[in-house]
């Protein structure tokens, strides 16, 4: 089975990695194009087994096969016309977050996908089928806590901006026009995955948004920095059985506030409160008792044979290979991308903006 990583950065790796667990099911073949030389001499050295190209239309200009998987993994300006290169070219194409720039290049993408009769998947999928959220979806659709009327997803960090604080050799995180935004376009795919797959809206209301670019010392003057460090937004997300939840969303890479975070889903008759992503592995569920609130602690660790990072490459492979899957293709990976798009909208109007389901 051939793989064709475009881009031979820091998270094409992990996806490499990812790809070689694959192995023993199948026979894998890692072929990468990036054109900075050093970025790909240091990718052929971890991974001595990869061809390497310094062009990727040169890479994918060889005859497809029906399972052949293109992963595009490189800065966000250029995942549309990257992605439909490889679309173009016959092949499955899994992009890394965010999909796109905007709204435009989301809908385009997704044509150019249906004309080709390939898949377009997005690799914001890396928290779903994680045994805690699982059982928070399980609890959720249980009935247990009663009308669910509110969920807070509040994850506030003080000093954690991707092109500062963490991988400060990629500066283009910090320039709107090749990273598409901060913090929403960086978390904010991670995020609206996981709410979009735990509540199934018909619709999503962005009520209202904020956005804001808290500043440091260390901020750079020598590079473009426009992007945001922190995001609020409250939103409603409608459900088919006409039911609703509001969602009170906030985000931050850069504050000056308490770092803290809360994900906790509230109902009329209980609570639960967890973290999708790396802080805990407690899922506590609290309920009443005699007028007093009871809570039941359960810790549920991740112990399968891949780890959260390997996700997006593994449901995608499944998906191509036509095997349950919870990988985002198509449709659902652009709206999951609208809804990013659609707290700017609202951040920048004022307006509410309200995202329908297709
Ligand atoms: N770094 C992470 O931890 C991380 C995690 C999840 C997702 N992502 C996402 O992955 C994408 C890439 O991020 P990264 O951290 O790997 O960036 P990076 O800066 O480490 O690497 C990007 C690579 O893409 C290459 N590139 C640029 N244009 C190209 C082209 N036309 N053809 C081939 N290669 C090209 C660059 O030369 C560079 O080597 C971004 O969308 C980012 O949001 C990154």
């Amino acid at each position: 089975m051939r793989f064709y990583l475009i881009g031979a950065g820091v998270i094409n790796r992990t996806h490499a990695e990812a790809i070689y667990k694959i192995e023993g099911e199948e026979v894998i073949e890692i072929k990468v194009a990036d054109p900075n030389p050093a970025a790909l001499a240091s990718f052929a050295e971890r991974f001595p087994q990869v061809t390497t190209f310094t062009d990727a239309k040169e890479m994918l200009n060889e005859e497809p096969r029906e399972d052949d998987i293109v992963i595009v993994g490189t800065p966000p300006f250029t995942h549309f016309p990257l992605s439909r290169m490889a679309l173009e070219s016959g092949r499955h194409t899994l992009c890394e977050k965010p999909l796109v720039m905007n709204r435009e290049e989301a809908e385009a993408l997704l044509e150019i996908a249906k004309a080709n009769n390939r898949m377009l998947g997005c690799c914001s999928v890396r928290f779903l089928q994680v045994p805690k959220t699982d059982e928070v979806k399980r609890i959720l659709n249980s009935g247990e806590l009663g009308d669910v009327y509110k969920i807070s997803f509040v994850f506030r960090g003080q000093r954690g901006r991707p092109g500062i604080e963490h991988q400060p050799e990629s500066r283009w995180f910090l320039d709107k026009s090749k990273a598409a935004g901060g913090i929403v376009m960086d978390w904010g795919p991670y995020d609206f995955t996981l709410l979009n797959d735990m509540l199934q809206p018909v619709s999503v209301e962005v009520a209202s948004a904020w956005t804001a670019k808290p500043e440091t010392d260390i901020d750079p003057k020598d590079v473009v920095y426009d992007i945001e460090g922190h995001v609020g937004a409250m939103l409603k997300f409608q459900q088919a059985s006409g039911k609703s939840v509001w969602v009170q969303y906030e985000r931050a890479s850069c504050t000056h506030g308490e770092p803290y975070y809360t994900v906790e889903i509230e109902g009329t008759k209980g609570a639960v409160k967890w973290s999708p992503y790396f802080e805990t592995d407690q899922v506590l569920v609290k309920s009443d008792k005699n007028g007093e609130v009871i809570t039941n602690e359960n810790t549920i660790p991740y112990e399968g044979q891949i780890g959260y990072m390997d996700h997006p490459i593994h449901f995608f492979y499944q998906k191509v290979k036509g095997q349950q899957s919870p990988a985002v293709v198509n449709e659902q990976a652009v709206f999951n991308f609208l809804c990013l798009q659609s707290i700017y909208d609202a951040a920048a109007s004022q307006q509410a903006v309200v995202l329908r389901r297709k």
